[in-house]
């Protein structure tokens, strides 16, 4: 079954749950494209891009079973600065259409927790085909920039792309 006719939860990632994350493999050749697990709770704890974001970590839920995480760092006050900083699926779980219903519902969070919001961006690894081919079915163009951080493409969407999210 694909995912569009599974209903995608994204579920905030705190005491409760946060366990859950650390058993979470990617296939060898992916885990380069993600921050692990553990990294990206430590991006959050730390506030890494900065006091002016709001970092949030959700854990991916497709009824009983979590298939994946994604974490967003936005800054509210911007109009552009929105950024899903990792977003996974487990190796296990990967090609069943989870991976596009996760971002679906995770642009729509955004565009909905932040009125401010003119643009969605991420960074995608040049190798990574599979993922950027995802970003740019869902809407996101490269900007031609670069990752400070990795010197990776930066992609973006935005305009008529985002506002379908908003619906
Ligand atoms: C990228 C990732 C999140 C996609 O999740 P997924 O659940 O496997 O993807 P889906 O099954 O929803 O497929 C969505 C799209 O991804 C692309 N895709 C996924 N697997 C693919 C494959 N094996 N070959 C080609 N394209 C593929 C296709 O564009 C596909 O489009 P479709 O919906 O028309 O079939 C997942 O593969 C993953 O976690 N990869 C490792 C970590 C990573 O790269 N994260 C992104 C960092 S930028």
């Amino acid at each position: 079954m694909k995912s569009s006719q599974h209903k995608i939860i994204l579920e905030p990632i705190d005491r409760s749950n946060f366990l859950k994350l650390f058993n979470m493999q990617l296939r060898p050749e992916q885990t380069t494209f993600v921050t692990p697990p553990r990294w990206t709770l430590a991006r959050c704890y730390v506030r890494l891009f900065g006091d002016n974001f709001e970092h949030l970590p959700h854990l991916i839920r497709a009824g009983d079973a979590v298939v994946g995480y994604a974490t967003t760092a936005c800054d509210p006050n911007s109009h552009d600065n929105y950024w899903i900083d990792d977003i996974m699926i487990a190796a296990e779980h990967q090609g069943k259409g989870y991976g596009r219903a996760a971002m679906v519902e995770v642009l729509k969070m955004i565009a909905a927790r932040y009125p401010r919001c003119e643009a969605v961006q991420l960074t995608c690894f040049r190798t990574n085909l599979n993922a950027a081919a995802l970003y740019i079915s869902l809407g996101f163009r490269p900007t031609g920039g670069v990752d400070e951080e990795f010197g990776e493409p930066n992609y973006k969407l935005s305009g008529t792309a985002l506002a379908e999210f908003r619906k």
